[in-house]
């Protein structure tokens, strides 16, 4: 179940070598619009590009189809490969392509945004959107290898780094203090890409301790969702008012409003609440809702599809690294929480 992960900037050597390792027959590579250029970069010989549409909105059944009559039309078989070059939306419905072409054939991830190194690409989670509903048909199928770099980073757009940051933040919080104060008092402007391969790696290393423990998420793994029940109802949101943010943005301001929460329940410390909420507020701004609001994102919190009972189910923590799974919360509590929310973000 456990994929190579490699860390590393030198990604042409390093993909190099791991396709060797293999020794595949044809080798394919997936790509976006945007991320086709890196992939041609990477100076894989005689491999075929297939290239789909960038965007959530094309992690869907044609963009599947698609790859599978590339794949299909280039003569692949089972003893090809593919390797997927781009952000989540690649990794995860290539992942996926590959999975159930001729029963699985071997993919290599080669993450190019903040989000996917550090998320999407490690985890064995692969999958496309159905019918509207996010995620909605997909398997557990771990990448052969995946390599991560912090290389690609120079040329995705700013809000996609944040995006990506906050899920950084998120694994901080479930690992400890440390690692949290060292992306808080990082330069997000400009960086250096080896410390910031270090910071990704001290992130993916996070994610794989818990994936490991529960790859098929029974119990742990529901860890990984902090921040993610109020950051969902936000997103789902801010979508039904016309007005989408990205993933990432929703998920920091639903980890403020979760740490509110897990202050309330647990005694997660205030010092480090604040801390939270004040960098969030100066990089992300504030997600603007108002009492009149909080119906609807209760009512979006009960829906959540990790919520099994109609229940408002959430991790919180005690501590950092001190995460409980599985709380559940009465709407009250919640809108208490909502309002220290807008405190905490000026709202
Ligand atoms: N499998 C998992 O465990 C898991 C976990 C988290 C998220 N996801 C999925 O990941 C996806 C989100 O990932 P994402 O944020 O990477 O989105 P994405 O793949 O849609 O990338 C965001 C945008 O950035 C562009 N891009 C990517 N790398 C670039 C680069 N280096 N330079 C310039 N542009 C670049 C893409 O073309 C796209 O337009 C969602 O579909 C989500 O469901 C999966
Ligand atoms: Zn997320």
């Amino acid at each position: 179940m456990n994929s190579n992960v490699i860390f590393s900037n030198d990604v042409p050597s390093r993909l190099l070598q791991a396709i060797n390792d293999l020794k595949p027959g044809r080798v394919f590579i997936l790509a976006d619009n945007n991320t086709a250029a890196i992939a041609r970069q990477l100076g894989i010989p005689s491999a075929s590009l297939i290239t789909i549409s960038d965007g959530d909105d094309h992690k869907n059944l044609d963009s599947l189809t698609h790859i599978w009559s590339e794949l299909q039309a280039g003569g692949a078989t089972r003893h090809s490969l593919l390797v997927c070059v781009g952000g989540g939306m690649v990794t995860d419905i290539g992942g996926f392509a590959a999975d159930t072409f001729k029963r699985g054939i071997p993919f290599i991830n080669v993450p190019t945004s903040l989000l996917g190194a550090v998320d999407a690409a490690v985890g064995g989670k692969t999958g496309f959107n159905f019918h509207n509903l996010k995620n909605e048909i997909g398997a557990f199928a771990p990448a052969h290898t995946v390599i991560i770099s912090s290389c690609f980073l120079t040329s995705l757009p700013h809000t996609e780094f944040l995006s990506g940051f906050a899920e950084m933040i998120k694994h901080a919080l479930l690992s400890g203090e440390p690692q949290l104060s060292e992306l808080l008092n990082a330069n997000l402007a400009s960086f250096d890409p080896e410390h910031m391969l270090q910071l990704i790696r001290a992130s993916v290393t996070v994610k794989q301790q818990i994936v490991s423990q529960d790859p098929t998420e029974t119990g742990l793994r529901k860890a990984l969702n902090l921040g993610h029940t109020v950051g969902h109802a936000f997103e789902s949101f801010a979508l039904s008012r016309g007005k989408p943010v990205p993933h990432g943005y929703a998920v920091a301001w639903g980890l403020v409003t979760e740490l509110v929460l897990s202050h309330m329940r647990f005694g997660f410390p205030t010092t480090i609440l604040h801390q939270v909420a004040d960098f969030i507020s100066h990089n992300y701004g504030p997600f603007l809702i108002t009492c009149d609001d909080y119906d609807s994102l209760l009512q979006l919190m009960t829906h959540d599809k990790k919520s099994l009972y109609g229940e408002i189910n959430c991790t919180l923590l005690s501590q950092c690294g001190q995460p409980h799974t599985d709380v559940t919360l009465s709407p009250d509590e919640v809108s208490a929480a909502l309002d220290i929310y807008r405190d905490l973000l000026h709202i």
